[in-house]
């Protein structure tokens, strides 16, 4: 496969005069793709029912000539103004009932069947206008749905489509007061009508109303994208994709996704070192100009697993971003290190976020690969560095791993419901993981948590999953390998409530956890073989081996056979300790490396990636700062 670099543009932001210039000096680049108009609605449907295309049809023409192919983004994320006076209740309300107004963007509730229906329009418009041409070749649905905290609405759109929703599921009041346990504090309902949203009450609502309101507005988002692609799939042959944002969680990416072609994110390693990522404040300094080694990683793995092994970078960052508490320059190197991680994971295209930077607007301190007087910024330089690279090398296939960590996004929402313990959170828990696997040089196949297979792999981590699926429990008991679960995991019914036998509940593993304790950051528990569990940890009883315990006597770590039970959040020794000796146990080679160097194996090639400040000497090779090293396999 020819692996391939493009640039997000937006044509309605220059005079026409300059597109020419624009896309020629874009294919001299080495770019091959261009996506435009995702927030171009104003433009395109400047009155409501009067469309403009001609621009648009210049802008594609321009650059098609040019030798770019264009991904063309449906405009869904920007209503213009002129919808909010025909649908003043399409706006999405906060927890405290306060509109979200116009003014910036993703201003409307997945909820709203009057926004859904112009959202329609629009899209079919679009599709029987472009669905054919041939300078488009591929489509991408809005633009980063739940960004800026917009999965959720408190409107009467949502309340009256969630009573739908829960009639559905439950068929009766009674059914869903059973589930939810509504006899507690005498919330039992008589009718569906009956049932409000889970805000605005006096002390927190009840976790099963609050995880089916979560359930629900996932499948509300999973629904307005399918509107879309069906629309565009009556009409276009291209494919289909969704930029998704980083560490953002709010809607299942799986269900999403399985309405895709090509599953895509937007990566701002600098702005989620500044804004997401939990890390002690020398990590932060040492990786502010470089990103967090792991982060990228973790969503490549995850984003190849939501498109099925078909995934691209929609953005990635050149400069210093806007939106973080802080916003530094990178590293010279680093935008040519991104893209070729982002290719060692699979990746089929990088496409930088933007051409030009803006001089109005909310953006206007955004770099491009173009400062806002057309000369070339830092990345500019690099991105041609990486076309030129990516033309003089064969190709980099990915290959499945050995390792195979499986990631829910119901259990972010149930931990996140319910975290019993400010330390818990099940995203980062996972990532923690994640990095432990990393550090030992090991790839990583990030698996959804209906898998049903898990034959390919010798090694299977399900830290924290609120629920086992069917299909994945009997995976696990069919599994040959070794697997590590916990903690927290299989420890609720789908309803949200403590199941009988207690949890884990594991076929062959005779545990059972006899209580809980969340732990402050300062109050690590010792084990025995050194190290600690932090935030989080539980009492197991049962006949179990022990495989570790706390120097007070609890269970760690229990065991039947190959399968594992981990009873707490283990801190980086402990977590080192485990994953080693689960790898030396399936025969699984680990290549513990120093700080901020990483690797990735590909089908052909072992890449190195230093994300440190400084050189990195590895395996007889030296790699400079914001290096990238490759050798054949
Ligand atoms: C993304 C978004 C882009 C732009 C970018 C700035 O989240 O999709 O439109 O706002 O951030 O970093």
């Amino acid at each position: 496969m020819k692996r391939t670099l493009g640039v997000c543009y937006y044509p309605e932001h220059w005079l026409e005069t300059q597109w020419a210039e624009d896309a020629a000096r874009m294919a001299k680049l080495g770019l091959t793709w261009v996506r435009i108009g995702e927030f171009a609605w104003s433009r395109m449907e400047p009155e409501p029912g009067r469309y403009d295309w001609a621009w648009l049809d210049r802008a594609i023409d321009t650059l098609g000539k040019a030798g770019l192919k264009v991904v063309l983004g449906t405009p869904t994320a920007t209503p213009p103004r002129w919808m909010i006076d025909r649908h003043p209740d399409m706006v999405a309300l906060d927890k405290d009932g306060k509109p979200r107004g116009f003014g910036s963007r993703r201003h409307y509730c997945f909820s709203h069947k009057g926004y859904r229906t112009e959202c329609a329009k629009i899209v079919t418009a679009l599709a029987e206008r472009y669905g054919k041409n041939p300078h488009v070749a591929a489509w991408q649905t809005d633009n980063e749905y739940a960004c800026h905290a917009t999965t959720l609405s408190y409107s009467k759109a949502a309340t009256e489509a969630f009573r739908d929703w829960l009639a559905q599921k439950y068929q009766s009041p009674d059914a869903l007061n059973r589930g939810w346990g509504n006899v507690f504090w005498s919330m039992e309902y008589r009718d569906f009508n009956e049932i409000g949203l889970p805000n605005l009450t006096v002390t927190e609502p009840n976790p099963s109303h609050v995880m089916d309101f979560r359930r629900f507005a996932s499948d509300e988002v999973a629904s307005f994208n399918r509107l879309q692609t069906e629309i565009l799939r009556k009409h276009s042959p291209y494919p289909i994709a969704h930029n998704y944002m980083g560490a953002i969680t709010e809607f299942d990416h799986f269900a999403t996704g399985a309405d895709l072609d090509i599953a895509s994110w937007d990566s701002y390693p600098l702005g989620f070192l500044s804004d997401r990522v939990p890390a002690d404040p020398e990590h932060k300094r040492r990786f502010v100009r470089q990103g967090d080694p792991d982060f990228q990683a973790f969503h490549h793995d995850l984003y190849r697993a939501v498109g099925r092994g078909r995934w691209w970078i929609m953005e990635q960052q050149p400069g210093p971003v806007n939106w973080a508490p802080y916003n530094p320059d990178p590293l010279p190197g680093m935008a040519r290190l991104w893209a070729w991680e982002a290719f060692a994971h699979g990746a089929e295209a990088v496409c930088y976020f933007r051409w030009r930077q803006a001089p109005f607007a909310q953006e206007q301190m955004h770099a491009g690969l173009l400062r806002p007087d057309s000369a070339p910024a830092q990345a500019f330089g690099e991105a041609e560095t990486v076309a030129k690279e990516l033309a003089a090398m064969p190709d980099v296939g990915t290959t499945k791993a050995d390792v195979a960590l499986i990631f829910d996004y119901a259990s972010d929402w149930a931990w996140e419901i319910q975290p019993q313990g400010r330390g818990f959170s099940y995203f980062w828990l996972v990532f923690h993981i994640y990095k432990g696997l990393r550090r030992l040089g090991l790839n990583v196949d990030i698996l959804p948590p209906d898998t049903g297979d898990l034959s390919a792999y010798k090694l299977v981590l399900a830290p924290g999953l609120f629920t086992l699926s069917d299909p994945l429990k009997a995976a696990l008991v069919a599994h040959k390998g070794t697997s590590l679960l916990g903690p927290r995991t299989n420890s609720k019914t789908p309803n949200f409530s403590i199941p009988v036998p207690l949890p884990p509940n594991l076929p062959g593993l005779d545990a059972r956890i006899a209580r809980v304790e969340s732990l402050p950051p300062d109050c690590p528990v010792p084990l025995t073989e050194g190290g600690a569990l932090i935030n989080w940890r539980e009492k197991l009883e049962g006949s179990a081996t022990v495989v570790e315990a706390a120097e007070d006597g609890w269970p760690a770590l229990v065991a039947a056979e190959k399968l594992h039970y981990l009873a707490g959040w283990p801190d980086d020794t402990t977590l080192a300790r485990i994953l080693q000796r689960a790898c030396a146990a399936e025969g699984i080679e680990t290549d513990p490396l120093p700080e901020g160097l990483r690797r990735r194996d590909t089908a052909t090639h072992r890449f190195l990636f230093n994300y440190n400040p400084v050189p990195a000497d590895w395996g007889g090779v030296s790699i400079p700062p914001a290096g990238v090293h490759w050798s054949a396999l």
